[in-house]
């Protein structure tokens, strides 16, 4: 079929769905366009950006007549930033296309006719949710601008005023090093001439114990003064640590090794009544409320009576690991991190749990001896990155043959390109699935998938 359109072509379409990561869908005598910021049942004016053979990509210039989704959304910074995506789409809606996502990744990529997916878990708040922020800096016109990046932009930071993602604690901490920077006449670092200092601010909460860490990133040297930096920070209560990393490479990175200038090194979150050690680079959900909520449905779908071998595989800080042991006989976490195998061992220790262990380990590469050394595991959850399970390690878990497999996953696509291997290859069983709305106002869905043999 020859494209129906020409880049740079403006359009009248009506949008009929949203596509997996947020586009909307419209069909030009069934050629498909995919319509950024175009919502269901919207008549919109999109101008098109690319064509390729089998659709085109289009952005909406305006909205001609809004659908019935389309609400008010109160943050100022949207939609021109690109911490959310969907502030302009009713909840219900998000939700819905959400679980359509997930339906229609089971049926069409892993080949699943009639799914058992239960009904999406919204999310208790759909504001102010997140417990780990990752600020820019960038030059602007007054010296260092802190913010967001640009929806749709790698090179661009918006400077953000109030964010409505993260907390009132979230945006104090952030507005704060604004000021400290102003006041300090700190350029930023540049990414285009690799010119200035500043690059990043991380900000970690824990919702639960309202503790704060803050992680200053810079390029090379110490061109600031720490007691000044320390003074503004500690005049926040809920600071209770403040690191300092050095990123002296092109790379814009925040994981990287920190200088503690003040305080803990690690700041607490509690969990499902677990409390857990937060260091900067530890993975930790960065929803709290959600994750006790995710935990409690992969434990549900563990199914333990207290007699199990459990894996936590891909454990980070041993979140799942923990809040499964008191209810299974023994729990074995592998992590690749070092430093988040060190924090899941540490949080054994710190909620009296003795029948878990945690080694740090590549899953692929250390199923076999986890196996020698542990015996069969009756229960295996795996919780992998959005890639899902690599090749080797969805070989090995297969081999592995445990008769129930808990899989929680942060990408439904990957989810069903694994669902169909180990149902086709060995011997699992989708039974069934319930997707989880961590992330509101944004394309991401999470899912606890149960399989067994
Ligand atoms: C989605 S996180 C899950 C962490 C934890 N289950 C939780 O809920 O907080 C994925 C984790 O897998 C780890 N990881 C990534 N690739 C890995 C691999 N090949 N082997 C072991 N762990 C890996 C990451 O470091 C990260 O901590």
């Amino acid at each position: 079929m020859t494209a129906p359109v020409a880049r740079g072509e403006e359009l009248q379409l009506r949008i009929d769905s949203l596509a997996y990561g947020g586009n909307g869908v419209a069909r030009l005598d069934g050629f498909v366009v995919f319509v950024r910021r175009g919502l269901p049942g919207d008549i919109v004016r999109a101008r098109v950006t690319k064509v390729q053979r089998r659709h085109a990509e289009a952005v909406v210039t305006e909205v001609v007549e809004a659908g019935p989704a389309r609400v008010d959304y109160p943050c100022g910074h949207f939609p021109a930033c690109g911490g959310c995506r969907f502030q302009d789409l009713s909840y219900d809606a998000q939700i819905a296309a959400k679980h359509a996502w997930v339906e229609d990744s089971l049926r069409r990529i892993a080949g699943i006719a009639e799914p058992m997916l239960e009904q999406i878990v919204g999310a208790q708040d759909v504001f102010h949710y997140r417990n780990k922020m990752e600020y820019s800096f960038t030059p602007g016109d007054d010296g260092a601008v802190v913010g967001l990046h640009r929806a749709g932009r790698w090179d661009e930071v918006l400077e953000i005023e109030r964010c409505w993602l993260t907390t009132d604690i979230g945006n104090a901490i952030r507005n704060t090093i604004r000021d400290w920077v102003r006041e300090e006449r700190l350029p930023a670092y540049d990414q285009a001439s690799g010119e200035g200092y500043l690059r990043h601010l991380v900000v970690r909460e824990g919702i639960n114990t309202g503790q704060a860490l803050v992680q200053l990133v810079t390029h090379a040297r110490e061109r600031f003064d720490r007691e000044r930096l320390i003074e503004v920070l500690t005049a926040l209560p809920t600071v209770r640590s403040i690191h300092w990393s050095v990123n002296d490479t092109p790379a814009e990175v925040t994981n990287l090794p920190s200088e503690v200038l003040w305080g803990d090194d690690a700041i607490e979150e509690e969990l499902g009544g677990l409390r857990f050690r937060v260091r900067p680079n530890a993975f930790l959900q960065t929803n709290t409320h959600m994750a006790e909520r995710l935990y409690e449905l992969a434990r549900e779908a563990a199914g333990l009576t207290g007699s199990e071998t459990v894996y936590d595989l891909y454990c980070g800080i041993g979140t799942i690991g923990l809040s499964m042991a008191a209810d299974a006989l023994t729990v074995w976490g592998i992590e690749i991190s070092e430093e988040a195998v060190a924090c899941a061992i540490e949080n054994a220790e710190l909620n009296g749990v003795t029948n878990a262990a945690f080694f740090a380990g590549n899953v692929g590469e250390v199923l076999r001896e986890l196996r020698d050394r542990s015996g069969e595991p009756d229960v295996v959850v795996v919780d992998p990155p959005r890639a899902g399970l690599a090749g080797k390690a969805l070989r090995r878990l297969g081999e592995l043959a445990a008769p129930r497999l808990v899989y929680v996953s942060c990408n439904p696509t990957t989810l069903a390109g694994d669902a169909k291997r180990l149902c086709e290859e060995y011997g699992y069983r989708f039974v069934r699935a319930r997707p989880v709305d961590m992330f509101p106002h944004t394309p991401h869905v999470e899912c606890v998938a149960l399989f067994e043999r």
